[in-house]
């Protein structure tokens, strides 16, 4: 589906003396987002939704790496780091208090990410890195590992099930997205930082991958996508996903 954001209340004229008027968009109830793959910019959709909505985060942004494969295909806004603190600063208001949010990141601008991530109150706690079979790309060194920080909002309970800090990562074919992250990769995080039946987010949801997961695990999925061709790769996923899959 496609989500167009509410219009935007127009404050009356302010003389320049007094302060700016900060109008924030009307909110929709959680139910409009649920289950649904939204196409649109992850800052203005986010912006409609109510304060402290979701259990978990699970996202994997662009890396500002200027990413392009061998058939030139290319992720949007990964030349800019412009969306990256507008987009978690909306990330971290729409999760609830005492929750996870699980990012991946581009590892030469963990400065940006760090600092955008500690601006919306998301405090890393732990690290992962995921061990590639493969060499993604050869220069100074073989690039084999994927990255991502566990953050937190709030001080959230001792997950039930403890991970591995270093996993193991299983090649996808990118068959449906240039940077697709594998199922095998997401299921584990969702196991272990949400319950059955709890809301996950994906803002930079892609092919839908952390949402076909989430599908898989019982829980249900917000996933927000620029792209619309990505949208309908993702639709077409869930389509297919069943439910009941083990970790
Ligand atoms: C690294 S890819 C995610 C790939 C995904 N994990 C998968 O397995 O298919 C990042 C995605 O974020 C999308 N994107 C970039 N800026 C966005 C924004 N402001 N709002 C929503 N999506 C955005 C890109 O189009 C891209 O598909």
């Amino acid at each position: 589906m496609s989500l167009t954001a509410p219009a935007l209340a127009i404050a009356s004229p302010v003389r320049h003396s007094q302060p700016a008027l900060c109008v924030a968009p009307a909110t929709r109830p959680v139910a409009d987002f649920v289950n649904r793959i939204i196409n649109g910019d992850c800052i203005q959709v986010i912006a409609t939704m109510p304060d402290g909505c979701v259990d978990l985060v699970v996202t994997d942004p662009p890396y500002v790496a200027r990413y392009r494969d061998r058939s030139d295909r290319t992720v949007v806004n990964d030349n800019t780091t412009s969306w990256l603190k507008p987009a978690f600063q909306q990330i971290a208001r729409a999760l609830k208090n005492n929750r996870f949010c699980v990012s991946f990141y581009g590892w030469h601008k963990a400065d940006a990410f760090l600092a955008a991530w500690r601006a919306a109150g998301l405090r890393p706690r732990a690290h992962f890195v995921w061990i590639k079979r493969y060499a993604s790309g050869t220069k100074l060194v073989e690039y084999c590992h994927e990255q991502a920080y566990l953050l937190c909002k709030g001080e959230p309970p001792k997950p039930s099930l403890i991970l591995r800090d270093v996993l193991e990562w299983r090649y996808t074919g990118n068959r449906y997205h240039p940077t697709e992250k594998p199922l095998m990769a997401l299921r584990p995080l969702i196991t272990a930082y949400s319950n059955p039946g709890d809301v996950i987010l994906d803002p930079f949801a892609g092919s839908g991958a952390t949402a076909v997961a989430a599908k898989q695990l019982r829980r249900h999925y917000i996933a927000i996508e620029l792209d619309g061709r990505h949208c309908a790769t993702a639709e077409e996923r869930l389509q297919r996903t069943e439910t009941g899959h083990q970790a």
